[in-house]
């Protein structure tokens, strides 16, 4: 890791002391650092099989709840009067069905939800040995760990930090205290370091000293929305947690196909949020009168640096040798954010109107004068969506059935093992080959899918397009309607309940069995409304704690919002680097992997603060 340049001693400094911190913190009582036995991995617990049966061979197979019409897989194979042992998930409750084997007659199944590294006996036996009934039931030879117990732990220690943040604010404010540390600092620095940090409003500001930075200054025409940085910050710490594997828990990492888990929700919200900047910066730059040329070469220059970036970024096996052009991945998140932007940034450009000064009472419909003058925008965003509708729902793919949006691998019973993705891969793999598509989608774990699917593809950007346009319209609204709050939040208010209706209509409540169901892997259009509905309810909080109330600095979420890009190629570079990762005593502990991945995420939260300190921001 880069242990030069000025921040690199107090970088080091300070993750010693969080690894200290929370190693200590963790410090394991004895149920959760129970060494796994007999090679059980993280999330498995053991299941001996007891076939009391004197005439029957069993076969024993297992289907988990979350994989949706899945084919039950091997799980082992019981001779008659003998006990077999083998390891099952425990992610997820599952089904155990014990077959008679070799005619496969089903003799009773089972329902139940595994504990991580518990020992169970299945006891397969004849009730009554005069009938022919065979039951089934799980007996606990060993209790499992509480796996959730490091979150709760990791939550405590977060909390006790931010208790013992105020508290060091609170004696800041005594008198004595403070005049000490004023001849030791400079004090304005200090008093601004200290609220800018725990959020509180600066006394040094409502003297009249410098204009706090990033909130609205009507002196300065960039117009920077505290609320937004921290919404950006947020979903990057998240993401940045996320990638780093997010403790190994299921639900910090993507769903295997459809449905939400925390780690889906980020990436849109990104997105949202950059369509949100595009309106503010775009609007800021028109009205100090650069030209729309001048402009347009800025955003192809942007877009084209990002995508450069991300091909670099997502490609990382520099160490491995040369990289090969012959699978060199070509979509990724960074790519696909500068299409997006490319798109939104020129539709912006294009149709932008100047914003009247105020709400003047000879324009027409005055409550929807944020919408209706950009009316060639939203045609041309619904005809995109017409086109994902189209190539997703009536694209022939040779061997797959029209408009399929399964995972393929075991679900759907294994009828359309080559599928996975249906349109939306078959796109990738026509225009980009095979080869240069991600080789190891999420949904490769529960449907052993094997064919290569990426998540970052061709079709979906057209889905993050219309994320990104919805958030250019938050960026309108809070333009338009400058400084009357109630407006702003009424308007964010109602654009998330209507995205939060269509999207009930699409998914008609259900995970897998609406018309289309939310999908991070193909950004299906209820994945979107879905999550622009949450992102203008979210913004919406944010918007009224930080830049309404002033309630909330954005800190920590701020520092990271404002040089997003920096810490996201940051940390997807020193991935694999100290201290950012190091070889675990027990590999298969949720413990030590969410510890892991809590530093390192806390550690770009403060790089990115450092970075800030210094007032180093990479813009591109
Ligand atoms: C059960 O399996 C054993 C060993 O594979 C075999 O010898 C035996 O014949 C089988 N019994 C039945 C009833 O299929
Ligand atoms: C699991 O429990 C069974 C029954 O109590 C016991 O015989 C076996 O040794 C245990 N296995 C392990 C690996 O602890």
């Amino acid at each position: 890791m880069a242990a030069s340049g000025p921040w690199g001693h107090s970088a080091s400094y300070l993750a010693g002391a969080l690894v200290a911190v929370l190693l200590s913190g963790l410090a394991q009582p004895h149920d959760i650092s129970r060494r796994p036995v007999s090679d059980l991995k993280i999330d498995q617990a053991l299941l001996q099989i007891h076939n009391e049966l004197l005439n029957e061979n069993l076969s024993v197979s297992w289907v988990s709840d979350y994989c949706y019409q899945c084919l039950a897989q091997e799980l082992s194979f019981v001779t008659m009067s003998s006990i077999a042992t083998a390891h099952v998930d425990c992610q997820h409750a599952i089904t155990l069905i014990v077959n008679s084997s070799p005619n496969g007659k089903e003799l009773c199944r089972t329902h139940y939800h595994f504990g991580e590294f518990g020992n169970y006996s299945l006891i397969v036996k004849n009730p009554h040995s005069s009938s022919l009934k065979v039951s089934c039931d799980i007996v606990i030879n060993q209790n499992p760990i509480n796996s959730y117990l490091p979150i709760f732990i990791a939550v405590l220690i977060y909390l006790g930090f931010f208790i013992i943040l105020r508290l060091g604010l609170c004696l800041l404010n005594i008198e004595q205290v403070r005049n000490w540390l004023y001849k030791k600092m400079n004090p304005r620095e200090t008093d601004r370091l200290i609220n800018s940090e725990l959020g509180s409003p600066s006394r040094t500001d409502s003297i009249g000293g410098d204009l706090p930075v990033g909130v609205w200054s009507a002196a300065s025409s960039l117009h920077r929305l505290r609320s937004l940085d921290t919404f950006r910050g947020l979903a990057l710490v998240i993401m940045v947690f996320v990638n780093y594997g997010g403790g190994k828990y299921w639900f910090f990492k993507h769903q295997s196909w459809n449905g939400l888990t925390l780690a889906d929700l980020v990436f849109p919200w990104f997105v949202f949020i950059m369509g949100t900047s595009i309106a503010l910066s775009l609007s800021s730059m028109l009205r100090r009168g650069c030209s729309k040329w001048h402009l347009l070469v800025k955003i192809l220059w942007r877009s084209l640096l990002l995508f450069l970036i991300g091909v670099i970024v997502v490609n990382p096996n520099y160490c491995l040798g040369p990289l090969s052009w012959d699978n060199l991945r070509i979509p990724g998140v960074l790519q696909r954010l500068g299409c997006t932007y490319l798109v939104v940034a020129l539709l912006e450009l294009v149709f932008a109107k100047p914003v009247p000064e105020s709400s003047s009472p000879e324009a027409r419909c005055p409550a929807v004068r944020d919408i209706l003058p950009y009316w060639p925008q939203w045609l041309i965003v619904m005809e995109l969506q017409v086109v994902w509708l189209c190539l997703t729902f009536l694209l022939h793919v040779p061997g797959c059935p029209k408009g399929y949006l399964g995972p393929g691998g075991i679900g759907d019973f294994g009828n359309y093992s080559n599928c996975t993705g249906g349109a939306a891969a078959y796109i990738d793999q026509l225009v980009l080959g095979a080869e240069h598509m991600y080789q190891h989608p999420s949904s490769n774990v529960l449907y052993l899918t094997t064919v290569p699917f990426d998540p970052e593809g061709i079709l979906g950007t057209i889905n993050s397009i219309v994320m990104a346009f919805l958030g250019l319209q938050a960026g309108k609204i809070i333009l338009f309607y400058k400084d009357q709050h109630t407006q702003i939040m009424v308007r964010f208010f109602l654009w998330s309940v209507v995205m939060g209706v269509i999207s009930i209509v699409l998914t008609m409540c259900s995970k897998d069995e609406g018309i289309i169901p939310v999908n991070k892997n193909l950004w299906t259009i209820s994945y979107v409304t879905t999550l622009s509905s949450f992102a203008f309810m979210l913004l919406l909080s944010i918007y009224y704690l930080v830049d309404v109330k002033r309630m909330w600095s954005g800190a920590p979420f701020f520092f990271p919002g404002m040089n997003s890009i920096l810490i996201y190629v940051g940390h997807e570079i020193f991935e694999d680097y100290f201290p950012f990762k190091w070889r675990m005593v027990n590999p298969q502990s949720h413990t030590e992997h969410l510890a892991q991945n809590l530093i390192a995420t806390s550690l770009w939260v403060f790089i990115s603060y450092v970075l800030y300190r210094k007032r180093i921001f990479w813009k591109i």
